[in-house]
């Protein structure tokens, strides 16, 4: 989940929803031939597709099996803002128990490594008054978030998943000679932390970006990248981009996939059979924008013992910027934060539909209230999605 370069801090603008419209049908076959002189050919990954020109943000519909996701009268709504700061990019958790989500900000500011970056900002928003609020009013909302304070051992949150034994889990980024670590935070005050991994075999990792539970174990699974660097606040990465798998019963910590230009989300489908990573390739940081590098999620197979991530293939490439956080329903569909909103495939990697809101959306998160997506200086509230 990180994407958080200082490009993509500064591209994520809020399209406001007045009257939100709801599920557009874009039919494939109506632009499978546009021709030479269309007006709408993108050069650019960071231009979003709205071939029928709805204002976002809205629902489209790619195969009419999105629908049954969805419901037919499901809206896009902005839960919570704060223009100028990407305070919703990072690391959302949704606590059931207390109807909560955590969430982190991106990495930008003055203070850091190279001096240009703060620590991330991490917010909690009570779902139940986001209830309450969105029932009072058809438009948009805006829920005061509160701010918790961790311990200075934790910078620079990134990842999260959980509640892991009733604690948020989170991965930190490191900030220059902090290490990046794996994190148990206490939901309720004092939200005080417990630091489990912050090295492999005594060397530093680079710059942890996310993490996930094998369904059925307690064996934690994150993603690698050189971010930390790349952004200016960590050192050159000295460890290729990898994935690690972590026993927190007996700390061993191995490496369980690589050949990764970016690896930064990751998730499981629900039977622990298949894992999923999302490779942010295109997005060099200082290096720039590359588009021929991937903006891919590449599938495995979790092999049944080693729990080895095998048979690598493709199973989608986005049309828009590049999948950061990713996250299974429990049918199996795949959603991924992208260039233009949320997109959504079915298992078999066919794009069924996008929440399109013409800007990056970083992640998103499922709770009794409906996807909740982070779109960097605003939040969204998608009414009806089920988990
Ligand atoms: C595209 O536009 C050009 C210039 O107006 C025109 O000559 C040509 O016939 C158009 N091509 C198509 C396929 O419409
Ligand atoms: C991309 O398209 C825009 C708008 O049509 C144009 O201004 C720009 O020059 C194009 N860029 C490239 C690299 O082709
Ligand atoms: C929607 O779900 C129902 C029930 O699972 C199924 O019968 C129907 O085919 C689905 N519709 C589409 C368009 O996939
Ligand atoms: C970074 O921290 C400095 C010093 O506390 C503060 O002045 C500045 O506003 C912060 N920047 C951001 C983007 O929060
Ligand atoms: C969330 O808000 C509700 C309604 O105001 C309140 O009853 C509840 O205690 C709050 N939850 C937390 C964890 O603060
Ligand atoms: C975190 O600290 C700020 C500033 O001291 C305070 O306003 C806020 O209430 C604290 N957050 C929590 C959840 O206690
Ligand atoms: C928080 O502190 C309590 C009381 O000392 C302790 O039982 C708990 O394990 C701590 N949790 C974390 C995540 O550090
Ligand atoms: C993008 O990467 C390719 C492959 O490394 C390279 O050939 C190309 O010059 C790069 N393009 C830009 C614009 O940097
Ligand atoms: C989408 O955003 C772009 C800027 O990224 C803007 O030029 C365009 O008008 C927006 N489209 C819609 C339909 O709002």
């Amino acid at each position: 989940m990180t994407k958080s370069l200082v490009g993509a801090i500064l591209a994520v603008a809020l399209a406001a929803a007045a009257s939100p419209p709801g599920p557009v049908y874009i039919d494939p076959l109506l632009y499978n031939d546009v021709g030479a002189n269309y007006t709408k050919w993108r050069n650019s990954s960071a231009i979003g597709f709205n071939p029928t020109n709805t204002a976002p943000p809205f629902i489209q519909v790619f195969d009419r099996s999105f629908l049954n996701i969805t419901g037919p009268s499901a809206t896009i709504r902005k839960i919570a803002s704060n223009p100028g700061f990407a305070f919703a990019h990072e690391a959302p958790i949704y606590v059931q128990d207390l109807n909560l989500v955590i969430f982190a900000s991106a990495r930008g500011g003055a203070l850091g490594y190279s001096g240009w970056y703060n620590n991330s900002v991490v917010s909690m928003i009570n779902m139940t008054e986001v209830d309450m609020a969105l029932a009072s009013t058809t438009g948009d909302v805006n829920i005061q978030v509160q701010t918790l304070n961790l311990s200075d051992d934790v910078q620079m949150l990134n990842g999260a998943t959980g509640p892991y034994k009733g604690d948020l889990l989170f991965v930190t980024a490191g900030r220059a000679l902090l290490p990046p670590s794996v994190v148990r935070v206490n939901p309720s005050p004092p939200y005080n932390t417990t630091v489990i991994l912050d090295n492999f075999l005594g060397r530093q990792f680079n710059s942890l970006d996310d993490i996930k539970i094998l369904p059925g174990t307690d064996i934690m699974f994150f993603t690698d990248p050189p971010y930390g660097w790349l952004g200016g606040f960590r050192p050159e990465p000295m460890l290729p981009s990898q994935v690690y798998r972590f026993d927190p019963s007996t700390g061993q910590v191995r490496v369980i996939a690589d050949q990764f230009v970016l690896p930064n989300g990751i998730a499981f489908a629900p039977n622990g059979k298949t894992a999923f990573i999302t490779d942010t390739g295109i997005y060099g940081g200082l290096l720039g924008t590359n588009q021929t590098f991937p903006a891919t999620i590449y599938q495995f197979d979790v092999d049944p013992t080693t729990q080895s991530f095998t048979n690598r293939r493709v199973f989608a490439y986005t049309d828009s910027g590049t999948p950061d956080g990713i996250h299974l329903d429990t049918n199996g569909n795949v959603y991924s934060g992208c260039g233009d909103g949320i997109h959504v495939w079915n298992d078999e990697g066919t794009l069924i539909g996008k929440f399109f809101l013409n800007s990056t959306a970083s992640d998103l998160i499922f709770t009794k209230s409906g996807l909740v997506i982070l779109e960097g200086t605003a939040m969204k509230d998608h009414g009806s999605a089920k988990s």
